[in-house]
């Protein structure tokens, strides 16, 4: 599989792919295994733990407050943006601050205007229970909808699922299927004021595979995983290249880089999270710098054991017993894969190159700057 991530049309908002946003060009749509008339229980489970360590309810699925803090409201699973709900228009954010997310995790603002998470669920006229399996695929391989509609605007990450093998896209599609049908008709995205954004540059051609590495070759498998469930979105700093923002390779997965300046906190009242293009990221909890997850010994997960980092995904604490770890870090998707998958990512980040980057402690709100709350 291409190892190098997409470089030229992608900005880390959210640690997502903006890329989609701006696309004017788009790759073929690949072809894709045929599939089985009725799935079999296995590729239906199988789906259904691709879906849910995928990340998909992290936008997919309206989040609410539980007893224990925000979490997806599993009565709406996968039924997007909730039709009605009312977001209020973010404050004029300062740069580098970009774009903003409601609590809900269900809409966005940003230099693309403003969108909202799709509808999952099979129901046929809300979700995607008319769409077939190929139509699924191509629009997660192209980023357009159904694979040749309009072009799906950020933070879709769909420029990280595309690199999913054909194997693992068809299983979530068996699985969406059985997602029980909830009727919400998602508010179209709604443009941004102002001049039309500038179309971006083609996104990189990349080799996509049939079937997925296998834990047998954990650092193939765990690489495989790293690129497909977007760490590099969140834990790579961007540059401005000559095609707009793309990844600082010599900084893969090096986190927050802790050479520039912290940004002042924005604004956050009646917002849920906002972002800028360095991976820093401001909500309630204040603010969090995506870690340094080379293996430098001193800044990076260079003395962890493969243990403390199972323990930490599973947890969401540090080392698993540190502080608890602060949005936007999925480790509630994360944590549910198998001993086999976070072994393999352990074992790829093993191999990447050490970079020594001390990342920032988070920032309580009451930071300077920071609204108080
Ligand atoms: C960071 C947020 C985010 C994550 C994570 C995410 N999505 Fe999305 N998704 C969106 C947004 C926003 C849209 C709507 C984009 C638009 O309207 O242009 C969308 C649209 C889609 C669409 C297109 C629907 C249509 O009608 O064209 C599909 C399919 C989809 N997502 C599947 C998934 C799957 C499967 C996952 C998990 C593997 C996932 N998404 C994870 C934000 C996200
Ligand atoms: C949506 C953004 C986002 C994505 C995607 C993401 N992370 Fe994180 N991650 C963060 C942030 C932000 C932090 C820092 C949280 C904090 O300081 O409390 C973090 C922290 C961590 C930590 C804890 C480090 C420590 O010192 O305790 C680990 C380990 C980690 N991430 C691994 C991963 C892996 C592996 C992936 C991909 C499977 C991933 N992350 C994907 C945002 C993200």
């Amino acid at each position: 599989m291409a190892r190098q991530r997409r470089s030229s049309s992608v900005v880390s908002l959210c640690g997502l792919a903006l890329g989609a946003m701006l696309t004017a060009r788009l790759a073929q749509p690949q072809a894709a295994a045929p599939v089985a008339q009725s799935p079999s229980p296995d590729r239906v489970a199988h789906g259904a733990y691709l879906v849910t360590t995928g990340g998909c309810h992290d936008c997919h699925t309206p989040w609410t407050m539980g007893d224990n803090g925000p979490e997806p409201d599993m009565s709406r699973r996968l039924s997007g943006h909730p039709a009605g709900l009312v977001v209020r228009d973010p404050p004029g954010l300062q740069p580098p601050w970009l774009g903003t997310a409601s609590a809900t995790l269900t809409s966005w603002s940003g230099p693309w205007g403003r969108s909202f998470t799709a509808n999952l669920t099979s129901d046929v006229a809300t979700g995607i229970g008319g769409w077939t399996e190929a139509e699924f695929i191509a629009t997660m391989r192209t980023g357009r909808h159904r694979g040749t509609g309009r072009p799906l605007l950020p933070p879709m990450p769909w420029d990280t699922f595309r690199r999913l093998a054909d194997e693992d896209l068809a299983a979530m599609f068996a699985y969406l299927k059985t997602v029980p049908a909830i009727r919400n008709a998602v508010p179209a995205p709604v443009p941004p004021p102002g001049p039309a954004m500038p179309p971006p540059p083609p996104p990189a051609a990349i080799t996509t595979m049939t079937v997925a590495p296998s834990p047998a070759d954990p650092v193939a498998r765990g690489r495989y995983l790293v690129e497909g469930k977007g760490c590099g979105d969140c834990h790579t700093p961007m540059v401005m290249g000559s095609n707009g923002p793309e990844y600082d390779r010599s900084r893969w997965l090096a986190g927050f880089d802790a050479r520039g300046p912290v940004p002042a906190m924005p604004p956050i009242d009646g917002v849920g999270e906002v972002y800028p293009i360095e991976p820093a990221y401001a909500g309630a909890w204040g603010m969090s710098f995506a870690a340094n997850l080379t293996p430098d010994p001193e800044t990076g997960l260079g003395a962890w054991t493969e243990q403390q980092f199972i323990d930490t995904l599973r947890q969401g604490r540090h080392q698993g017993r540190g502080r608890q770890l602060l949005p936007p870090m999925p480790w509630q998707a994360f944590g549910q894969m198998t001993d086999a998958d976070l072994k393999a990512i352990f074992a790829y980040l093993r191999t990447i190159p050490a970079v020594r980057n001390k990342v920032p402690d988070p920032l309580p709100p009451s930071a300077p700057g920071g609204s108080g709350r």
